[in-house]
Order: C-alpha cells, then structure tokens, then sequence
C-alpha cells in the first residue's frame, strides 16, 4: 500500500527515512522489508550525487586468478597502514554477494565475447577485478536501482527536499539517545517540514565541494557529516581528502572525471613535452595508489609551472579506445579533443572524503536508530587513501548489513515520540544572498590553497583563522534569515572545512593522502584522528 500523504502536509511518519538517493540510500531502502513505510529523499533530483557519475566501477573478486586475500591486501596497502582490517575483510568477503544482487536487481555490466563479466584494472589493484558498464558505471547503478525503488510500493521517493536538521531525544529533551528524524526543506513550497520515523538514515555522500576544483557534481557538501556532528556523533578522519588525479583541464569543462580506467588499460601520463615520469615516482608508475599519483603530478606541475599535464591512450587501437570509454571519447570530442589521437589534459582535483561519521559493521552511528552507509560514513575500510573502486563496493555492503540491522531489530522498536513543527516565526528573507555566494567561493578557494595536496602547519592554521571568521557569520544568518538551500549547504560545508582543518592540524606526520612538509615523516604508532563533538558527551546511553 503506498502510503497515505495529505496534500498540504507540514508532518509525516515513517518507518525509515533514508536521507540521499544514490547507491548508499537506495541499496538500503531495496534491502528492507516490504512491509516497511520508507522515504528517501534527495536534495535534488532522485538521480542527484555522485553515484550516477561513477565511471570506472566496483572492486570484487570475480576470477579464479586473483583472492579475497589479494584484494585485502591491496586495501591495506592502498590506505597507508590505517584501514581497519576487520572492515577491509567485512567489505570484501561481501564483495560478490553485493555484485550478484546488483546483477539480478537488473544492472547491466559489460561483458567480453564470451558473455564473461568484463574485469578492468585500477591505481593499487594488484590484478583485474573491476566490473563495469564501459566508462559509465554510476548511471547504470543509479538507474537501476532507482527504477527498482520507484516500483515497490512501500518506499516513497521525494525529490527537491533538503534536510536540515536531524532530531534527537537530546534535542527534544526527553531521556535516551535517540534519533527520531530531520527537519526538511521542501524547496517546491519553502517550507521545512517535520519528518519522523523510527529509525533515520544519513546516505548523503561526500563533501569534495569544501574545494575549488572537484570531480563531484553540486550537492557535496558534506551535510550528512554536519548533521551528525551536530547531533552529537563522532567524525573520524577527515583530513584524508582525496584527490583524483585525473580530471579533464578545459575551460568549459566542470568537474569531468578521465577514469583511472584508461591507466588500467595502458594510459600514459606525461608531461608536456610528451615523456613519461610515474616511473620516477612508484615502481607501479601509472598504476600506483592515487595518492601517490596525484601528489607526483602536484609536484611535476609545481617544478615546471604547468597548469596541467596528460593522459595519453593514443597508442591504443580506436575501435577499441571507443569499445572501453565512450563516454569520455563523446565528452572529450565535444572540446575538439579526438582521444584517439590527441593526449588528454588532465589535473588533480578533489574527489573523495575517506573519513566521516564513525559506524559500526552494521552501519550502526553514535545515537540509537540513526545509521550511516556509503561516502559520508567513517567505515575504517579506506584508511589514509581509498583503493579504486572501493567506494561503491563499501554503499552496497553497508548497505544491505544496515538493512538487515534494521530489519531484525524493528519489532522491538516504538513510533518515534511527538516533535515539534520547524519554528519560522523569528526569521526573515534574506536580502543579501550575494553574501552567500561570495563565502562559498572564499571557502573553497582558501581550501584548495592552504588544505590541499601538499600542506604546512602554517598554511592550515591560516585555513583555521578564515574558517572561524565564516563560521560565526553564516551562524548569524542561520539564526535571522529563512534556510535556503545555498544557505544549509554553505552552513555545512563550514563545519566540515572546520573538520577537515582540525584534523589535519591533529596528524603530526605524512601519510597517504594527507601530506605535511612540516612532518614528511610516518610516525611509529597508527592512528585515526577522531573528532569528538561537546554534544557527544552530553548523550545519554
Ligand atoms: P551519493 O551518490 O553522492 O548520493 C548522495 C545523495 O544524498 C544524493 O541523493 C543527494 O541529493 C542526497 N543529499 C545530500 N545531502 C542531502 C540533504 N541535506 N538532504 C537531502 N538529500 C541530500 N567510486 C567507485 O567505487 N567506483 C567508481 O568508478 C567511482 N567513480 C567516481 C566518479 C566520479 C566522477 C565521482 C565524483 C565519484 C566516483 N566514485 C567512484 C565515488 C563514488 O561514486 C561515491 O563515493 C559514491 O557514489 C557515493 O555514494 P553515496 O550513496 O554515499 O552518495
Ligand atoms: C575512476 O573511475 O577513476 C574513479 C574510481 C573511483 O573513484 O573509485
């Protein structure tokens, strides 16, 4: 039965509420049972964030030649000596169940003459075990399982609603720790609206906007990170921002992705005079780890005072150059660039928060009844520097493992408590959105420029004083202006730029994707930066 709506609501109950539409919220939502009244929201449209962009695909073993032991391997060592090894082992003994379900669920991989599963190599894969749809896997996942959702008759997919706010039994000042929903915002009417529901889940992706220059489509900011903050959870390493390192330099081109795909098909980097360097950098040259990669075209660039260098799979065949990657073949052309022929230009930008909201193996956060799965969870699996391809793996494991948590423990969970309606009566419009728009563009200049691919103490501390000075004005106009959209996004991408700067100034060493000129050294003991929020202190078990 679908559920009943009113056609003017300002109030609505759910069993689940699942904040994010992509691989994350969506696995979670088609893994629950049918009995169950669902929401998923998204800010956007249902297809909205960075699931759909994915292109080079997901990591599972799925040939008789390679090993779960190798791809754990491989993950470990990727992530610099600071992934949870229980986490890495979760994730990837899941692997091909995860794989299956998406297969059956109705996605199509790609596949070679003998209707195998097609395995592309990334950066840190020790062998081939990447399953695919040619260069445009996020849109395969995201469309199937999007028309998945639509069909069943229990989850309700609501568009265009922004979550503000997630609410706790703290905050409504009743005993127990406790989340029992989130105020959203309805941006086709402006109002915000009260959502409750037994049990909430963050699936709201990564927060790459904190930076200038980013593989990520609109709507990373973080918000899922900062409303759990907020709400008293714990965030662990955020100073591990990676960056990809190949992104399309064009200057009508935003954000587009050259899959680390086509170094796994035999890609070259070179610099503009046309010769190769990885090989100086890593024994594995292109098919090193990302972060090493990246920092090594950082630094090539720097030397010579290049704005960009190349990607160049030209020595390819064509055929079979626009057989893997037509995609990028179309999108690329369309600058008047042939890849066929032509080498790509390509730069580092932001791509992926390896940390965020501490979880547990059931997807379970610091507050009962609200979970978190895909990239705005602290899952331990990723460690300093997320391995290829892992990111979509660990939505659909954690996914399914927050699913069956949910499941088996709903009978014993209550309706959420009564909760009062959003309060607008103190606010007003804004009449200077310029401000907005004009913090955004410093915040994210000032952390691509001082909390980027290479850092000092120095630089960071002067991230600090700016973001404290942005802090305190966008916290008075949350307090006097109505929420829009822009404003909850800047609002949260202050906290976790804030996050990301404390935490890096926490790490008095170098290692994977965080790298310090003040500390170029690895320090003796291992360990995560958690970040521990006043409120967290204050939650009651
Ligand atoms: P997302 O897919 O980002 O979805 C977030 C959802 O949350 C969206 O629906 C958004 O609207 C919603 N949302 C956010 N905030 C709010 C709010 N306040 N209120 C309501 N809704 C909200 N990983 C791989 O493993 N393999 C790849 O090949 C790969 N390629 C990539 C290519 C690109 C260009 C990019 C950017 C990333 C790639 N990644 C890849 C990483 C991977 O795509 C992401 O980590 C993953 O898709 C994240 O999924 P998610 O469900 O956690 O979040
Ligand atoms: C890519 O295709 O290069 C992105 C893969 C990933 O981020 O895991």
């Amino acid at each position: 039965m679908a559920p009943d709506i009113d056609p003017m609501p300002q109030s609505y109950q759910y069993d689940v509420l699942i904040i994010g539409s992509g691989a994350a919220g969506l696995t979670v939502a088609l893994n629950l049972p049918e009995h169950l009244k669902i929401a998923v929201i998204s800010k956007a449209d249902i297809s909205s964030g960075a699931t759909l962009w994915a292109q080079g695909g997901i990591a599972a073993v799925l040939d008789n030649e390679d090993s779960i032991e190798n791809h754990i391997k491989d993950t470990l060592d990727a992530g610099a000596g600071l992934c949870h090894e229980d986490s890495v082992r979760f994730t990837v003994e899941h692997a091909k169940e995860s794989i299956e379900w998406l297969i059956d669920s109705g996605v199509k991989f790609t596949r070679d003459h003998n209707a195998e599963l097609h395995l592309t190599r990334e950066g840190g894969h020790s062998h081939r075990r990447i399953i695919h749809a040619a260069d445009a896997t996020g849109h395969a996942v995201s469309t199937t399982l999007a028309e998945q959702a639509a069909a069943r008759k229990n989850i309700q997919l609501l568009s265009n609603r922004v979550a503000v706010d997630l609410i706790t039994n703290r905050k409504l000042a009743l005993p127990g720790n406790r989340c029992v929903g989130a105020y959203i915002l309805n941006l086709d009417n402006n109002h915000v609206e009260l959502f409750r529901a037994r049990f909430t889940v963050i699936a709201t992706g990564g927060a790459s906007k904190a930076y200038r220059y980013t593989t990520n489509p609109d709507g990373a900011s973080g918000d899922g990170i900062a409303m759990a903050w907020r709400a008293g959870c714990r965030v662990a390493n955020m100073e591990f921002n990676q960056f990809h390192p190949t992104c399309l330099y064009h200057p009508h081109a935003k954000s587009f992705l050259i899959t680390e795909a086509v170094r796994g098909e035999g890609g070259h980097l070179l610099l503009p005079d046309g010769s190769r360097f990885m090989d100086r950098f890593d024994s594995r040259a292109e098919l090193a780890p990302r972060d090493i990669v990246a920092r090594a075209i950082d630094h090539e660039m720097k030397r010579l005072g290049a704005d960009h260098l190349y990607l160049d799979i030209s020595h390819k065949p064509a055929d079979f150059i626009k057989h893997h990657f037509p995609t990028i073949y179309e999108k690329c052309l369309g600058f008047g660039i042939d890849i066929t022929r032509d080498p790509i230009p390509v730069v580092p930008a932001a791509h992926y928060t390896c940390g965020g909201i501490v979880t547990d193996e059931r997807a379970r956060s610091d507050i009962n009844q609200l979970y978190v799965v895909g990239e705005a969870a602290f899952t331990g699996l990723h460690g300093a520097n997320r391995m290829a391809s892992n990111s979509l793996l660990e939505c659909l494991v954690y996914g399914r493992a927050a699913a069956a948590d949910i499941a088996r423990r709903e009978a014993d969970i209550p309706p959420a408590p009564e909760a009062p309606e959003w309060d607008e009566s103190q606010v007003r419009d804004s009449d200077e959105d310029v401000v907005i728009s004009h913090n955004w563009d410093e915040l994210r200049h000032f952390m691509w420029d001082y909390v980027g691919i290479v850092r000092t103490t120095k630089r960071l501390q002067r991230a600090k004083h700016r973001v404290d000075l942005l802090a305190s004005e966008i916290g008075e106009f949350y307090s006097n202006y109505r929420v829009s959209n822009d404003l909850l996004e800047l609002r949260n991408l202050v906290t976790v730029a804030d996050l990301i700067i404390c935490s890096a100034l926490q790490r008095k060493e170098s290692r994977g994707l965080h790298y310090t000129l003040d500390y170029p050294g690895l320090l003796p003991e291992v360990k995560d930066t958690v970040l521990v929020p006043t409120t967290y202190r204050t939650l009651t078990p």
